[in-house]
């Protein structure tokens, strides 16, 4: 059976498809910052992510020349991974679910094995590299989702060709769009875009966390901020398709 009939003939299934429990994370700021806390995240950093983060958090630590993507540059203070609009800050809280969680699809890890002070002191360590430590950005407000119905996954499909998805991220999203031969991210490295079809995300795979992606953008790499161009229901929508893919890809 050729790929196009299968992504049709996905839109025929009964659908039992897991409800996401949204906003299962709670906004906190941390715990109060005082010398302690951070001399506490400056040893943590040395010791945890020197090696690949660079001593000054530039993002060149010795093992970075081997990782792509790279580390991230802390003192440029773009973050892929945020719940707020494109180009701001991100919240403390999204910081720390990426250390929390680390980032699938790269190297780096998850360190939800260290005290959650801990956690909260890296955070504070790593935005004072940026010159970040009095400000974040704000959060966006996502509407609880919309059941994943037939309509809703037929219509993502529909936006996911309007918007032209499809130009970096293929057809079948599979990430192998005419325009992902070519794509750099704006630190001049080669990137590619994502594929859609393996259900792993670098955001992590709740529908919230993909829904926050797609209209927030990843800032620094192509992945564009959606906001503008399509609904809270479309984007929904898109969300919901987006869903469905791995499903088809397992078959
Ligand atoms: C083995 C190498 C390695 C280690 C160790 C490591 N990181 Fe990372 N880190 C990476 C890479 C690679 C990326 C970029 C991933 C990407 O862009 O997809 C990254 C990205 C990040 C980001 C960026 C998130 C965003 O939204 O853009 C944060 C924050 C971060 N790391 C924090 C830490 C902290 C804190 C530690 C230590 C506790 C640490 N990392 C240790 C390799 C590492
Ligand atoms: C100009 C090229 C481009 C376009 C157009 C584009 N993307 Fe992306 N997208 C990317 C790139 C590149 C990445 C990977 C960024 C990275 O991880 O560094 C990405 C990543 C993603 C991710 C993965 C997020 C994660 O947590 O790993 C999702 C989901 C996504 N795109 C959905 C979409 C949807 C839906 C559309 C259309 C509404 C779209 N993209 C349009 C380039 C693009």
């Amino acid at each position: 059976m050729k790929l196009r009939s299968l992504r049709v003939s996905i839109l025929a299934l009964p659908f039992m498809l897991p409800l996401a429990l949204a906003g299962a994370a709670v906004a906190s700021d941390g715990p109060e910052i005082t010398d302690e806390l951070v001399a506490l995240g400056e040893a943590s950093y040395a010791r945890e992510c020197a090696a690949c983060h660079g001593v000054e958090g530039d993002g060149e630590g010795p093992a970075a020349h081997y990782l792509n993507p790279r580390p991230r540059n802390f003192q440029l203070a773009v973050y892929k991974l945020r719940s707020t609009p494109n180009g701001e800050l991100p919240t403390k809280l999204d910081v720390y679910n990426t250390i929390t969680n680390g980032i699938e699809n790269s190297m780096m890890p998850a360190f939800a094995s260290l005290p959650e002070n801990e956690r909260w002191a890296l955070v504070e360590v790593i935005r004072r590299f940026g010159g970040i430590e009095e400000e974040q950005g704000e959060a966006i407000t996502v509407s609880a989702r919309p059941e994943p119905t037939k309509d809703s996954i037929a219509n993502g499909m529909k936006v996911y060709d309007r918007l032209d998805c499809a130009s970096c991220h293929g057809v079948e999203g599979w990430g192998n769009g005419d325009s992902s031969l070519t794509l750099e991210n704006d630190a001049k490295e080669r990137v590619w875009a994502a594929n859609l079809q393996t259900g792993v995300y670098k955001g992590g795979s709740d529908p919230v966390e993909l829904y926050k992606r797609i209209a927030n953008g990843l800032d620094g790499t192509p992945m564009p901020s959606y906001s503008a161009e399509a609904s809270p229901q479309e984007i929904w929508d898109l969300v919901n398709y987006l869903t469905v893919l791995p499903e088809q890809a397992a078959w």
